[in-house]
């Protein structure tokens, strides 16, 4: 595969869109070949399972159900999308990948981290990213920027003390995961984009 393949991690709230939209501005103006995508999502299949696993009624959905609908979206996502743009060779920056399910599922509902390599051993093995840009960030202040979670997302309804797990498992990842690189966001969006940036640039992902 001739492109780079990076992604975006961080609890809720802690700015991965916003960061995303910014480095899509600076990213065209510099006219660099690249796509923007999603998890769960960035496919017809992915998005409608993305809908199963954030709608509020679901209550009923086993943890392995949840980490299961993860990884098939992920599949399909890495196979319809990110691999044909990355054989051409367009960087490709992702919205959460495998390392949310490690935090989330693995870590926080307590599957292990196993379980979770082990239902996604394509994603670990063919397509480990180049760099993880991770978002550090605490829900509590992150939460506090999106006004509170929001009403209709499953995953977002589930109280501060779960949120609070996934964040201590995004932080055992890091040792785990050397191209998982934590920046802080605590200051403004522009200060934030200009980390992410140089970042970037450190890595030799964009010049
Ligand atoms: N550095 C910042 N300072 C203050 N507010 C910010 C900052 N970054 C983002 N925000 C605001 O915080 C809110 C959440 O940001 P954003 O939607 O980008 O987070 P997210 O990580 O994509 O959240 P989600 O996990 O829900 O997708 C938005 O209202 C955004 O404008
Ligand atoms: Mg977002």
């Amino acid at each position: 595969m001739k492109g780079k393949f990076i992604t975006f991690e961080g609890c809720e709230g802690s700015g991965k869109s916003t960061q995303l939209r910014l480095l899509s501005e600076y990213l065209t103006a510099r006219g660099v070949d690249f796509i923007m995508t999603r998890e769960p999502g960035g496919s017809g299949i992915s998005e409608d399972i993305r809908k199963i696993i954030l709608n509020g009624k679901n209550t009923e959905m086993c943890d392995e159900c949840e980490a299961l609908l993860y990884a098939a979206a992920r599949i399909q996502h890495l196979k319809q999308t990110v691999a044909p743009a990355l054989d051409c060779g367009k960087l490709v920056i992702c919205d959460r990948y495998v390392h949310s399910s490690l935090a989330y599922q693995g870590y926080a509902r307590g599957l292990g981290t196993e379980y979770i390599e082990d239902i996604n051993k394509i994603a670990l093995e063919k397509f480990n990213p180049d760099l993880t840009v991770f978002l550090d960030i605490s829900p509590t202040d992150a939460f506090k920027r999106k006004h509170g979670a929001d009403k209709n997302d499953r995953m977002e309804q589930l109280g501060i003390a779960f949120h609070e797990k996934v964040y201590e498992g995004y932080k055992r990842l890091l040792p785990l995961y050397p191209r998982i690189c934590p920046i802080d966001c605590g200051g403004t969006k522009e200060q934030t984009h200009l980390n992410v940036i140089k970042l970037l640039k450190d890595k030799n992902i964009i010049n």
